[in-house]
């Protein structure tokens, strides 16, 4: 049932997006680059999890439709950066070559740009009160921004050069994968008019969320495989991750303790099953 839930969160999510960026002439190459990344098929997983919070706050999922458009919109810009040569230099995202494999590295690049540009355009689109709009925008500029995944990617790629400590990949992970994960849960309860006490169990369920959720990503760099999970495997050999640090074993039982954490997080709501069920199975995700 739950299965079906997500479906419909995520086919709502992917009807909306395929509507942007359908512009011609003249900048027709950059219009295809974002909608080429954008609609490439990913999981999707940060606005249903917006659109699951508004709706556990008492609004209606839809009206948050504009808020999940501009998180993805963020989350598709900072892979598109996150796969160039410069950083992670990876031939393949979503199953597809990468933006800038097929596009050259400048209009990946401006592609990017646009994206992340276009997420906040799409904040003040919401037909939601404008008290509502003006938090979103500090919340998911505070989360992508420099403190935030900017920031946990920065630190990402200074930790190559040498073997950090747990603290250190904790303070690493929870910025470039928790920050905007915290972002969506927090967008849900903010376009819902949620309670402060709603928003901040949202964001503790995120964080922890978002550190399982990366743990996970790094073991699928060990365990999975290119055609399920789109990207190819075996790329953070010199990476600091938690599988270098402790094992993928180890990873299994840290994924466990942290989506329960998340789950715990999620005790001042009632009905919070699909978010429990979640991530339980994204825990156990292979793609
Ligand atoms: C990949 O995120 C990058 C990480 C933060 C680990 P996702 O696994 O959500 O990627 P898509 O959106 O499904 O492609
Ligand atoms: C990326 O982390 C997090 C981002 C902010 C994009 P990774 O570099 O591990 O993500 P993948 O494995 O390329 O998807
Ligand atoms: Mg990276
Ligand atoms: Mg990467
Ligand atoms: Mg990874």
């Amino acid at each position: 049932m739950n299965d079906t839930k997500i479906q419909r969160y995520a086919e709502a999510i992917e009807r909306y997006l395929s509507e942007y960026f359908l512009y011609d002439e003249p900048q027709k190459k950059l219009f295809e680059a974002m909608r080429y990344s954008l609609l490439a098929g990913g999981k999707r997983i940060r606005p249903v999890l917006v659109l699951a919070f508004c709706e556990l706050c008492g609004t209606k999922a839809e009206d948050a439709l504009p808020f999940g458009a501009a998180v993805e919109m963020v989350h598709t810009y900072s892979l598109i950066h996150d796969d160039l040569p410069c950083m992670d230099n990876d031939d393949f995202r979503r199953g597809k070559p990468t933006n800038h494999k097929v596009y050259g590295e400048a209009t990946a690049v401006l592609a990017g740009d646009a994206l992340l540009t276009a997420a906040f355009a799409q904040l003040a689109s919401a037909n939601l009160p404008s008290e509502r709009i003006v938090k979103a925008v500090s919340v998911l500029s505070q989360c992508a921004g420099e403190l935030g995944m900017v920031g946990g990617q920065i630190l990402d790629m200074a930790a190559e050069e040498r073997v950090c400590t747990q603290e250190e990949v904790l303070a690493i992970q929870s910025r470039k994968t928790g920050a905007l994960i915290a972002a969506a849960c927090q967008l849900g309860v903010i376009a819902a008019g949620g309670t402060q006490v709603q928003q901040k169990a949202a964001e503790t369920y995120a964080y922890c969320l978002g550190l399982a959720f990366q743990i996970r990503d790094d073991m699928l760099d060990v365990i999975g495989d290119l055609k399920q999970l789109g990207k190819a495997t075996g790329m953070d050999e010199n990476k600091n991750t938690f599988v270098r640090l402790y094992g993928i074993e180890e990873c299994e039982k840290l994924v466990e303790k942290y989506t329960q954490q998340a789950i715990d997080a999620l005790c001042v709501f009632d009905n919070a099953e699909f978010l429990i069920d979640l991530a339980n199975s994204l825990a156990k995700r292979f793609s």
